[in-house]
């Protein structure tokens, strides 16, 4: 007989892996993955992404990083991943709102999405040298100052620079 996914006799100490199972983390993932791959602001991204392998390596990845032990990595090192793909920070805090979406709507417990929220933002700086929603260059801020000269030329401060 196949022992249950979460006897719950071992709850309380178990890894928020264990208490997940592999198979609604697989959904999770699945779901996330196809709503990142066709998201209007970063789906171009994955244009030419193979998506089974994706979610797998997403899988892998989530697995580990929610206390996993018996399911490896089989994927790029993060940091190598993302190298060739020009990431912001916005577009990074765009797939973190996707995925804390998601995780809402498969009623995953309020602790692992915490948890798992927490360990995205740690690898922020594997994926993107920008903080969240920077921009470059940075927008003008209050009205602006227009100057005439005596000759009814217009400037505006930074003009000369
Ligand atoms: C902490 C946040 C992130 C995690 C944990 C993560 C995880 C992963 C993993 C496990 C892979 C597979 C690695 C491999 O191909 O060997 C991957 C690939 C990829 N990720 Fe991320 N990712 C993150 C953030 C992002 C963001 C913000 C974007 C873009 C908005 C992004 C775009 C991509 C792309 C385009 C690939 C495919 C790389 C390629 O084949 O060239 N990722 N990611």
């Amino acid at each position: 007989m196949t022992p249950p996914l979460d006897p719950p006799d071992v709850v309380g100490s178990s890894t928020a892996f264990a208490r997940l199972g592999a198979p609604a983390l697989a959904a999770i993932i699945d779901d996330f993955t196809e709503r990142v791959c066709t998201d209007t602001m970063i789906g171009f991204f994955f244009r030419s992404v193979d998506r089974d392998r994706l979610k797998q390596l997403e899988f892998q990845f989530a697995a580990r990083a929610l206390g996993a032990t018996d399911v490896p990595y089989e994927g790029r090192p993060l940091r190598a991943a993302h190298a060739p793909h020009p990431i912001r920070g916005g577009q990074f805090a765009r797939r973190t709102r996707i995925l804390a979406d998601t995780l809402r709507d498969h009623e995953v417990p309020a602790d692992i999405q915490m948890q798992w929220l927490a360990h995205v933002e740690k690898l922020r700086g594997q994926i993107t040298g920008e903080a969240d929603s920077t921009c470059d260059p940075p927008a003008p801020v209050g009205p602006v100052r227009v100057s005439v000269d005596a000759d009814g030329n217009e400037s505006v401060p930074g003009d000369s620079l």
